[in-house]
């Protein structure tokens, strides 16, 4: 297809410093659901994804795990639930992938350093002030907030060292002009932000290399120097579809980006930054840049230093994709912040996918099939008239008037309603609003399934001589109701809605932006199958403790497997070690002490032939009857101590660790031929 319209859309590039989380999820998920609306309405849509990989953030945490720093994000990147494993897991539809540690674009961006050094917007310094490292962002002092980073509230550090500077305060006015007289960056409320807090205060020039670690894309007419990473990050959009480079050939296509969707934090590098960065090099600026909101829990934003994120994971294996893809759009309005919760979550798989959809499609398709078999009869489908007050409908805005009560008006109104749908839909989407195109869709799907109880098929089929053709039109009515929806939902949730087709038997023609918006699309004869229950309701009890239960899981699974005590450093001489007097001792008798948890009660042979009582707190590991006859370990020259009242006389030993954050304990257990008495030394 030669003469669609190129539509490229971008997610930012994720940093693999640690797992993704579902905040991630929610930006990639929307640009995911935008990408497969442009593509369902024709276009021929670029979506990029990828990761951002270099800084001193990354080169740190590598350190402490002790590897590479590309080993590190490697495994990230590419390993077992990884970045690319969620993206799949979640049904995203990216054409590309780009890492900044792949060679095409560390040599694009040294080319794109050098192009902006040569024209004179680079220049070398002193760099003075403030760094925050988890951000890897410069601050100047009268940015900070309360003497801390004002995107993530952490301690700054001072930094000083000779860099190299962009001269970002060249292009201040052409910035502020593109953000308050262009429709650039949206929504329109991150201007005001955006001029108010950056730009007015006065631009300063960016520094945009760093020499106090090497984890990074050097500099290559000076060694020594690493480019800062932003300049790095920003420069994917461009050189993934091969701004200087040969590894792409579609930068005269597809650039300028229709829209880089990207988080509010990191609006400030995408709207200024980025389009001073352009116009240095003497390229187009994207269209847009679309500034979302954050998912936050409990009010606080996620992040793995709160150790409050939630795992994707865990909700997409226990609930389904679509299910959770559906919930992220529908739920939140994408320019704002909104609230994550498991209980949201639930209910809003029961309320519109179990009850509102789920319903239409099961009801719909069960009693076609009881009613009438695989197909419904011949002279069912849409009249001419019913066609006519379709096309009028379908402006967004008009509704039709239609006559008044009776099944003319219920079925008038269903179809005014639904034709009218793919117009309010588009609107919606154009805007970013998915969440307001998923409100049309829902109000169609609520009004179908009215539209059943209006015309209560079951009484219908009572006298299906007079009334079968009735009940077979109410029917067609329905299941083409619910096609336009399936259509419509598509990009939101793919896999459910080619299910739904299949069950509709609907045929490629009828599933496509067009067909949306025309009434009487599904074939009369279409073969309506009624297939699995797409969307079980949940017990909101049972499914809450599941999930708990799976994240406490993975919390623990996320331990490391085995920790022990780190080995003191203090010596002890070898005259107060002899002082301790260890012995093996023989477990004559054993018992639980009353009314106490932890507690067993020893009676040991020591060889001295009286017996000894030792009392150790190893309940929670042993039974005490599998202890009798053991030959143990005891430090006998302990002073006598007290507990429940109960007198011990020296202390059994134990090796102990933990394990998966729980702390497991062993007693030293000696082979049986040692002699009680036995000295340990
Ligand atoms: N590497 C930079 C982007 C460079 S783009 C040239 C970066 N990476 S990030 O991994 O930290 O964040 C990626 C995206 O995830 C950002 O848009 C960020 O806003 C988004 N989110 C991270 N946590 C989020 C929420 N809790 N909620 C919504 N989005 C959030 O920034």
């Amino acid at each position: 297809m030669e003469n669609r319209k190129p539509f490229y859309i971008t997610t930012p590039i994720y940093y693999p410093s640690d797992k993704l989380h579902i905040g991630h999820t929610y930006c990639t998920v929307a640009t995911d659901t935008l990408a497969r609306y442009h593509r369902l309405k024709g276009e021929d849509v670029m979506f990029l994804t990828g990761t951002d990989e270099h800084g001193q953030k990354i080169e740190d945490k590598a350190r402490e795990a002790g590897v590479t720093p590309k080993d590190f994000v490697d495994a990230i990147v590419e390993g077992p639930r990884g970045v690319k494993d969620l993206w799949k897991l979640m049904n995203i539809s990216n054409d590309r992938f780009i890492r900044t540690t792949d060679d095409y674009h560390v040599s694009a961006i040294q080319k794109i350093f050098k192009k902006m050094y040569d024209n004179g917007d680079i220049y070398k310094g002193t760099y003075k002030g403030k760094y925050c490292k988890p951000c890897e962002s410069f601050w100047t002092e009268s940015q900070l907030k309360d003497g801390c980073c004002p995107d993530c509230g952490r301690p700054v550090l001072d930094a000083e060292e000779e860099a190299y500077f962009f001269r970002l305060s060249k292009y201040a006015d052409r910035i502020q002009h593109l953000l308050e007289d262009t429709d650039f960056l949206q929504p329109r409320s991150r201007v005001n932000e955006m001029v108010n807090n950056f730009i007015k205060p006065g631009l300063e020039d960016l520094c945009v290399s760093r020499t106090s670690f090497s984890w990074g894309i050097p500099v290559d007419f000076d060694p020594g120097h690493v480019v800062y990473v932003w300049v790095d990050a920003l420069s994917n959009y461009i050189t993934a579809l091969g701004y200087c480079n040969d590894r792409y050939h579609d930068y005269e296509k597809y650039w300028p980006a229709d829209v880089h969707i990207v988080g509010k934090e990191i609006v400030r590098f995408h709207s200024i930054i980025w389009p001073a960065m352009l116009m240095s090099l003497g390229e187009p600026l994207p269209k847009r840049v679309f500034g979302h909101g954050w998912l936050l829990l409990d009010g606080g934003k996620m992040s793995k230093s709160k150790g409050n994120v939630v795992d994707p994971y865990i909700l997409a294996e226990k609930f389904g994709v679509d299910a959770l893809r559906f919930f992220l759009m529908r739920t939140f309005p994408f320019g704002s912040d909104g609230n994550f919760s498991n209980e949201l979550l639930i209910q809003t798989i029961n309320t519109d996918l179990a009850n509102d959809l789920g319903n239409l499609v099961s009801r719909t398709t069960a009693m076609a099939q009881k009613y009438f078999g695989e197909r419904l009869p011949a002279g069912c489908g849409a009249t001419e008239g019913e066609k006519k007050l379709a096309q009028d409908s379908a402006a967004p805005g008009t509704f039709a008037i239609v006559a008044s009560g009776g099944p003319k008006q219920f079925d008038a109104e269903l179809i005014a309603l639904t034709a009218g749908l793919r117009g309010r839909y588009e609107e919606a989407m154009e805007q970013y609003a998915p969440h307001r195109a998923l409100e049309e869709v829902f109000k169609v799907i609520q009004r179908a399934n009215k539209y059943i109880d209006e015309n209560a098929p079951w009484a219908l089929a009572k006298d299906m001589v007079a009334n079968g053709p009735r009940l077979a039109h109410v029917l067609y009515n329905l299941l083409e109701a619910t096609r336009i929806c399936a259509t419509l939902l598509t990009p939101f949730i793919p896999d459910s809605c080619d299910k739904i087709f299949a069950q509709l038997g609907a045929p490629e023609g009828a599933r496509t932006w067009e067909s949306a918006a025309v009434w009487g699309s599904l074939p009369e004869n279409a073969a309506v199958a009624k297939g699995e229950n797409l969307f079980p309701r949940l017990d909101m009890d049972k499914a809450l403790s599941e999930l708990e239960a799976a994240e406490a899981e993975a919390r623990k699974a996320a331990l490391p497997a085995v920790e022990t005590e780190p080995q003191l450093e203090e010596k002890v001489d070898f005259d107060t070690f002899c002082k301790s007097d260890f012995r093996a001792v023989k477990v004559k008798a054993c018992e639980n002490v009353k009314k106490s948890e932890k507690l067993l009660r020893f009676t040991l042979d020591d060889g001295t032939g009286t017996d000894r009582q030792i009392l150790s707190g190893i309940a929670k590991w042993y039974k005490p009857e599998a202890l009798v006859g053991k030959t143990l370990m005891a430090i006998v020259n302990l002073p006598p101590r007290k507990m429940m009242g109960l007198e011990s006389n020296g202390m059994l030993i134990s090796a102990v660790h933990t394990e998966h954050g729980e702390e497991q304990l062993n007693l030293l257990i000696l082979d049986d031929k040692i002699p009680a008495g036995a000295k340990m030394c």
